[in-house]
Order: C-alpha cells, then structure tokens, then sequence
C-alpha cells in the first residue's frame, strides 16, 4: 500500500499540527510504504520572499526529521525537486472544468474575502492532485479541510482515465484523528491564523514564558476546579501517562492547587516530550550535507517512480517522447 501526504511550509510547525497530523503521518511509516514531502511549491502561492521559503522548507525537513521520520523506511523530498509533477499537473489541467476549481474553498475564500487570486492558488487543487497520482498513491492522510481536494484528485484520474484508458490510480482519503483539537493559549483551537500557538521547537525559556501565559479563569486557589474546562488540563493530556492525568486531575477536583502548579506540570511534560527531538534537531541542523543527501535520495526514489507513472501518463495521450532515458 503506497501512503502519501504532503505539508506545507509555511510556518513552524505547533503542537496542534504536531499531534493534530504529523505524529499521525509518522506512525504510518512503521507499516506503510510511505512517500512524505516538503510541498513547498504549493508555499509558493503565499510566501514570496526568497530567504524566508528557503529557511522554512529546510526547517520543515529538519523537525520532520528530528521527531523521528525515518529515511531509511520513509521517502522525504521537496515537491519541487520533481520536475515531472508540473508536467503531469499541465496533462490533468487540460481535462479539469473551471467549475470543479470554483468551487474549492482556497480560492472561493479568498475570492468572498475580496482579495486577489492569481492563476497558482485557484490550479492549487490540480497541482496537488499531480502530486498524488504521479506515485499511484492509494491511501493520502489528511486533515478534513484537504478532503476535497482528495475528491477533485479523484475526479480528475476518472476523468482521464476515461478518455485516454485505466493509467491512472484512483486514492482514498484517509482523514487524520483530530477529534481531539488540540487548545490555543487562548483556549481556542490552536492556530497560526490566531496567534495562539506552541511550537513544537520552542526552547525551553519561550516555552514556559508561554506557558504560564495560557489563559485560566479566576477560581481562587482553595476551591476545586474543573479539569475538563481547564486547557491548561487538555494540553496535559497530549503528554501525560493515563496514571498522571488521573493524579493531576484529582488535586484539580481537590481544590487547594492554583493553575501556576498545573501549568508547571504541563511545562515538565511536554519539554520532557520534545526534548529528545530538540537535541536531534540540533545535530542534524549541525550536519546540513547529510540532510541534503537524505533530501537527494528521496527525490531520486520518489522520482522513479514518478518517471514510470508519467511515462505511462504521456503514452496514454500521444506525447510519447523520442529523447530521454525513460521514455
Ligand atoms: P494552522 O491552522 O495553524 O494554519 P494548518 O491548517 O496548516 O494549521 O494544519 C496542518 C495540519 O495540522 C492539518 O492536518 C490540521 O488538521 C492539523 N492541525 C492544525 N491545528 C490543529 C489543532 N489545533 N488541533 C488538531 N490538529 C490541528
Ligand atoms: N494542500 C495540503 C495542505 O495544505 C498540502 C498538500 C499538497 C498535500 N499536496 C498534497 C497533502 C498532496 C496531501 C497530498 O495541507
């Protein structure tokens, strides 16, 4: 089973991502045959300053790295490291309807927002479709918000399947767990778009700063307070053993305990969590020319495969090509 998946860089990645999708895309690659990458010509629709994409792709590579994606059984590349997905992203675009694109949210917020919308974000959907089909991907995880991408994916190779026969292998969405939203400092989801968030490579100053910054309501220390209305409580419970959330949570309901003992708890916890990855961050970014050779050979494995795919692709509609290794 080929899982696939892509994230963008355009930011550093917070604990909501963190446990929200990208513990999730990790896991798989323990019983999957996985393909992850850096989708940083996607970033290209919003960040147009060179040094700032340049420093966010590569910061992506490295904390995907450090919390614990494995080159040896996973394939990490950057989108843009495989020319072919812009070839066969022209193949689908030539049998995508306009109305199919009208109606993906990027583009129709945008548009309802009165803002400005170049040609890159409203083909966003075909580029990302490209993205899938070009390695045969059955199973693509992801957040609910992209799931209807995976759907104009699937219409897509349907389409041109039927017009040029069976090249094309149709995915499934598999839509990440994230049930449990992950709380804002603020107590609202955590978001880049809310200025709420905890990073997941917060060093340990900043991190307790923002701790202890996390928004409580104003029971006094004595009485008993609620852990379940408590984010300083739910944000516990994504690094807690079941045995520490239960302790934590009767001197809660005990009363006598004030939310700067509970944020402590939380601030040893989850710096305890990130910790080892903090220290693996640091010596892979010490070591850029093995991260550029583990970048390198997933580009190189992840386009063979899309060699053969589109080779297949270009067949089907008479573009065989006469130059050329793999065609
Ligand atoms: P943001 O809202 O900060 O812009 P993104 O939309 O880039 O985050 O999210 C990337 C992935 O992280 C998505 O799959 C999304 O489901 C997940 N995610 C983001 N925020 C949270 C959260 N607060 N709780 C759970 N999952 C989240
Ligand atoms: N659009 C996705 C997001 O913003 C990222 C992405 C690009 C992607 N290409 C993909 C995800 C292909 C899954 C498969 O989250």
């Amino acid at each position: 089973m080929r899982v696939l998946s892509g994230i963008q860089p355009t930011g550093r990645f917070h604990w909501g991502n963190y446990f929200g999708a990208i513990r999730q895309y990790i896991d798989l690659q323990s019983h999957e045959q996985a393909f992850f990458f850096i989708a940083d010509l996607h970033a290209l629709t919003t960040i147009r300053d060179r040094a700032q994409l340049a420093q966010l792709r590569i910061d992506a590579a490295l904390d995907l790295l450090a919390l614990g994606l494995d080159p040896a059984r996973a394939t990490l590349y950057f989108q843009s490291d495989i020319p072919e997905v812009t070839e066969l992203t022209w193949m689908l675009m030539t049998v995508c309807p306009l109305g199919l694109l009208e109606k993906c949210h990027a583009y129709k917020d945008k548009k309802a927002k009165g803002l400005p919308a170049d040609a890159g974000l409203f083909t966003y959907p075909v580029l990302m479709a490209a993205d899938i089909l070009l390695y045969d991907s059955q199973i693509v995880p992801v957040g609910l918000d992209q799931v209807q991408h995976i759907e104009v994916t699937r219409d897509l190779a349907i389409k041109f399947n039927h017009l040029f026969g069976e090249v094309l292998v149709l995915p499934e969405a598999r839509v990440l767990d994230d049930s449990a939203k992950v709380p804002g400092t603020d107590g609202e989801k955590m978001s880049k778009s809310y200025g709420n968030t905890i990073d997941v490579f917060e060093a340990e100053k900043p991190l307790r700063k923002k701790i202890m910054a996390i928004k409580t309501d104003s029971t006094p220390v004595e009485q008993p307070k609620d852990p379940e209305r408590c984010a300083v409580f739910t944000l516990y419970k994504l690094f807690a053993t079941p045995e520490q959330q239960q302790a934590l949570a009767e001197r809660y309901r005990a009363g006598g305990m004030g939310y700067g003992e509970a944020k402590q708890a939380l601030f040893e916890a989850a710096n305890a969590c990130f910790a080892p990855a903090r220290a693996r961050r640091a010596e892979l970014a010490a070591q850029p020319e093995r991260v550029q050779q583990i970048l390198a050979e997933g580009a190189a494995r992840a386009r063979a495969k899309a060699r053969e795919v589109l080779d297949r692709a270009a067949n089907a509609c008479g573009l065989t090509r006469w130059s050329g290794a793999s065609r």
